[in-house]
């Protein structure tokens, strides 16, 4: 049986993240990772907070605190909501681990002995007012090309074209506003992607074969129009140094790495952080999830912005230190999830929050809504009234009304136990069929990554026990058979755990509560065989059970007038 190892997009430290991050990577991963330890497989699961970059020192300094104190606080906050979300990783990491820094400097070692590193001089924008270089978006000006005045120092967000901070008129800082710059020559270490092309097209055409479209559209992309020679350091104070044995005049010139070159090495390091944090026996094993690691299944979650760096520059990356690290395997990619057809914003405070989410509803309602919603194939919009209707129509009635009236009818008619009852008739068998071949179809979109499809399939299991109380009625049999009617809520009952089990990995808390209403020794989350599914007799007659409370509350009128209140909605229009 392979190992899989999961990791999800590294969540950037300088704010609370809204639904549409969480939906693209983190909580997708976490209902992949939960099924397949079900199923008894191996699984690590891998995050962290991504937190060198000049965003995150300016998001510090508007906190008036120190990179550093703001990074420990923010991982802490980011940390306490996505445990509110029940994501269950193997370890949630921090990108300035000294791990991270380690493995760090030791690619950037090996790149550079394989000839894939070369020191440039290049005319940087340095800002006086704000002692700093201003590299990419933190100076604007106006742009060569359109005129457009609040062009940024890498692109013309007007005429789409690319630029050179230097290429900007009347540029300024966008820190300060400060116009008093100059053009000065730094030295930087430039990645010689160039070089690497072949390779990586060659790997991308061995294993891209299974992606989503949407994942390797965007590598191919990439790859046509020929990978560039990038800088791979900054002039910043924060973040993983230049090692001084390699590069001494550019480490006392305090130099460190770009962002997007440790970051994705931080999936490593996180595993070596978990490793490291294992207590006194210390054999959690990092390195053979990573280093010649034949038996493990790579899955990565992101959203389609993060593509680029995952299907081509990481494994670029890993190519170059001619060292056999661990590639992805199959890239689970994520359209965007819109608010009411607008963009989620984080610098606008556009749509909803993760924090604010948690406060409003538990974390089951947003794991439901957002995977079975999840934007796949297309962008998706949340709308409050997509949200209440879903969570009305398939947690509260469907599931949570399934649950409540057979367990209550059964006290009520047949005490705490579950009853015997006859013994199982052709309605029985039929169900046992419909539930093996709907549970089947709900792996297999499992094992597809279909989220949206594995949704689907899971509500129609969800439906059929509706249906199999709805045509033996067992308020009817009881007035004429009680045996019969007995049969019914023992089946049912059964339907309840096996319910119970297979829907944990979406909405775990609720799925908790169903399983432990019944007293069984030993019961574990272990998956349910065809075999288990089609006898439905794991729960036996006599096993004490208990009426759980409510499972979902119904979202009402006034609760949804509230959140529009509250949130906005519908009133904005796309692209605002
Ligand atoms: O887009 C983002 O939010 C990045 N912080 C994702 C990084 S993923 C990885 F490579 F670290
Ligand atoms: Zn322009």
């Amino acid at each position: 049986m392979a190992r899989h190892l999961i990791t999800s997009a590294l969540p950037y430290i300088n704010g609370i993240k809204h639904l549409g991050n969480m939906v693209g990577s983190m909580l997708p991963a976490d209902v992949y990772a939960r099924y397949l330890r079900q199923r008894g497989h191996d699984v690590l699961y891998i995050c962290a907070t991504d937190e060198h970059g000049t965003p995150a020192e300016l998001a510090a300094k508007a906190a008036g605190q120190s990179v550093d104190a703001f990074c420990g606080a923010q991982h802490d906050a980011q940390k306490a909501i996505y445990d509110g979300f029940a994501l269950r990783f193997d370890h949630f990491g921090r990108s300035s681990s000294r791990q991270n820094v380690e493995l760090t400097q030791h690619f950037a070692r090996k790149l550079h002995e394989n000839g894939f590193i070369e020191e440039r001089a290049i005319r940087q924008v340095f800002s006086l007012a704000d002692d700093r270089f201003l590299p990419d978006r933190y100076i604007v000006g106006t742009c060569p090309h359109c005129g457009y005045d609040k062009a940024r120092g890498d692109q013309c967000e007007n005429c789409t074209r690319v630029l050179d901070p230097t290429d900007l008129i009347e540029s300024r800082s966008a820190i300060s506003g400060s116009a008093e710059l100059e053009v000065r020559e730094t030295t930087h270490l430039f990645l010689l992607q160039s070089k690497l092309q072949a390779e990586v097209e060659q790997w991308i055409d061995a294993n891209s074969a299974e992606w989503p479209t949407l994942a390797s559209s965007i590598a191919r992309k990439w790859l046509t129009e020929g990978l560039q020679d990038r800088a791979i350091t900054r002039d910043l104070d924060w973040g993983v140094p230049v090692p001084a044995d390699v590069w001494p005049e550019l480490a006392a010139e305090g130099k460190v790495f770009y962002v997007w070159f440790d970051a994705p090495i931080e999936y490593i390091a996180a595993t070596k952080e978990w490793a490291d944090a294992g207590g006194t026996d210390g054999d959690r094993d990092w390195k053979s999830w990573w280093y010649e690691a034949g038996d493990v299944r790579y899955t990565e979650f992101m959203a389609k912005d993060n593509v680029p760096f995952h299907s081509v520059m990481f494994p670029a990356t890993q190519i170059g230190t001619r060292e056999p690290w661990k590639k992805v395997d199959f890239l689970k990619a994520f359209n965007w999830l819109n608010y009411y057809g607008g963009k989620f914003s984080t610098s606008q405070q556009r749509g909803i929050f993760t924090d604010a989410a948690l406060e409003l509803l538990p974390a089951d309602y947003w794991r439901y809504f957002l995977i079975a919603n999840a934007p796949e194939s297309d962008d998706t919009s949340f709308t409050w009234e997509l949200f209440s209707s879903s969570v009305n129509k398939d947690l509260a009635d469907t599931l949570g009304n399934f649950v409540n009236r057979v367990l209550s009818f059964s006290r009520k008619r047949f005490g705490d136990d579950v009853p015997a009852g006859a013994a199982a008739g052709p309605a029985e068998q039929k169900l046992g069929e419909e539930i093996a071949g709907l549970l089947a179809e709900y792996e297999g979109h499992l094992e597809a990554l279909q989220f949206r499809k594995a949704a689907a399939a899971l509500r129609a299991l969800w439906s059929a026990g509706n249906s199999y109380l709805e045509e033996k009625a067992p308020w009817l049999e009881i007035k004429t058979d009680k045996e019969a009617a007995a049969l019914t809520l023992r089946t049912a009952m059964n339907l309840i755990h096996l319910y119970a089990v297979v829907s944990e990995p979406f909405i775990p808390a609720s799925a908790q509560a169903m399983r432990s209403a019944f007293a069984l020794p030993d019961d574990t989350a272990a998956w349910v065989t065809q075999e288990e599914a089609k006898a439905l007799a794991s729960v036996p007659a006599g096993t004490a059970f208990t009426v759980p409370p409510v499972l979902f509350a119904k979202i009402t009128e006034d609760d949804l007038e509230s959140y529009r209140a509250r949130f906005g909605g519908g009133e904005e229009t796309a692209g605002a």
